[in-house]
């Protein structure tokens, strides 16, 4: 019998406080657990964000009670310098040590995404001399397309214009000033939901010279390409955007080699009222907290779950180790999680599963995965 530890997932939006139309703390707890993933590190980005200590407080008291179905830990987030202010209090009075322990690191927009974050520039340089001086995990959405997230997109006349209107070239020169600050602080420094092959070389050569980089993967870049807004629509605008196969096959690369550290899913749930929009401007994000691992486990025993593509030469070289690698062993150590490792999900690898939105928990009730067919099952010990 081969066991997994109960997962991480270190990039969820679970919407609550402000936004708990779309989801709540309790409900993508429960999501998360269904897909055997039990400690989540949750974004900044909600209403108000989670830019102070207070703010904080108020968001790890709304987790206590789902603490047994799902550990959510919280990134801090900040614009200005005073976020930031309550940030290094945060680090450095000991009186908060306790509630220290449930913020897993510093997250940081340098583009526009849901919910409007960007930093500028002076308060991105200020952000990680902070995260250099007391070690602490900086992650980035690294963008450069100057967009406002909801407002300058170009409609969705055309369903690859979000492609187009953020490429990859964007992606790749704010992880490339990223990595320079990085270098230049000696910041622990993390890229969220990472894209593009260029991008992944940038992380590849740092690391090579001694930087502290680290990054993520989602499913959606992984398993999605620009061909499936075809199906998809607006509910396949997401940031990143999804993009090209060749993208995509060398990702796939990155992740068995090594290069790419973690799997997380940016679990990012919008109502498909929402995301059906006839205005041409859905909001940017996609469930998937519950189905990363389906998807993997299918891909490590041998099934390619997309209906109507082929796996990357890579893809199937994919094994259960490599997805406890990425779902719980790196993760833990970026960000000091101490999640226990005692056997938690149990693989069945004969057996099988249909992802359908109406078996999702996620109360935003869809999965860009709906009808794919995995190989593999698993239950909670
Ligand atoms: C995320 C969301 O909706 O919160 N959207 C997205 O397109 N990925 C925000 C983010 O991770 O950038
Ligand atoms: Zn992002
Ligand atoms: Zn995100």
């Amino acid at each position: 019998m081969e066991a997994f530890p109960g997962l991480i997932d270190c990039h969820v939006h679970f919407r609550e406080p402000g936004l708990e139309h779309k989801a709540t703390i309790a409900s993508e707890a429960s999501a998360a657990r269904s897909g055997g993933v039990f400690v989540c590190c949750e974004m900044p980005n909600t209403t108000p964000p989670t830019n102070s200590i207070e703010r904080l407080k108020d968001k790890v008291e709304r987790a206590d009670h789902a603490r047994d179905v799902c550990d959510v830990r919280f990134f801090f987030g900040a614009t200005v310098h005073e976020h930031l202010a309550e940030l290094e209090q945060l680090l450095s009075d000991p009186s908060l040590a306790s509630l220290r322990r449930h913020c897993c690191g510093l997250k940081l927009y340098l583009d526009n995404s849901t919910g409007d974050m960007k930093s500028e520039d002076d308060v991105t340089e200020a952000a990680f001399a902070l995260c250099g001086k007391y070690s602490f995990p900086l992650v980035a959405h690294c963008e450069h397309a100057g967009t406002n997230d909801r407002c300058s997109c170009i409609p969705y006349t055309n369903a690859a214009s979000h492609s187009e209107r953020r490429p990859a070239i964007s992606e790749v020169t704010s992880i490339r000033e990223a990595i320079s600050r990085a270098e230049k602080h000696n910041t622990p420094l993390h890229i969220a939901h990472l894209s593009t092959a260029e991008g992944m070389r940038c992380v590849k050569d740092a690391r090579e010279r001694g930087v502290k980089v680290t990054c993520e993967v989602t499913p959606h870049h992984l398993l999605l390409t620009v061909a499936d807004y075809d199906t998809l629509g607006g509910r396949g605008k997401v940031n990143p955007p999804i993009r090209y196969s060749d993208d995509q096959e060398l990702l796939w690369d990155g992740v068995i080699d090594g290069t790419i550290d973690c799997i997380a899913t940016d679990h990012a749930p919008h109502l498909l009222s929402e995301k059906d929009t006839t205005d041409g401007m859905p909001p940017s994000g996609l469930p998937g907290v519950e189905v990363s691992l389906r998807l993997l486990l299918s891909i490590a025993l041998g099934h390619w779950p997309h209906p109507t593509t082929k796996p990357p030469a890579s893809a199937l070289k994919l094994t259960t180790e490599m997805i406890r690698r990425l779902m719980f062993t790196r993760p833990n150590e970026i960000f000091d999680l101490h999640a226990s490792d005692a056997p938690a999900i149990r693989i069945d690898k004969q057996g099988s599963y249909t992802i359908t939105n109406e078996n999702q928990k996620t109360k935003c009730g869809w999965t860009p995965y709906n009808g794919w067919e995995v190989k593999g099952d698993f239950s909670l010990i």
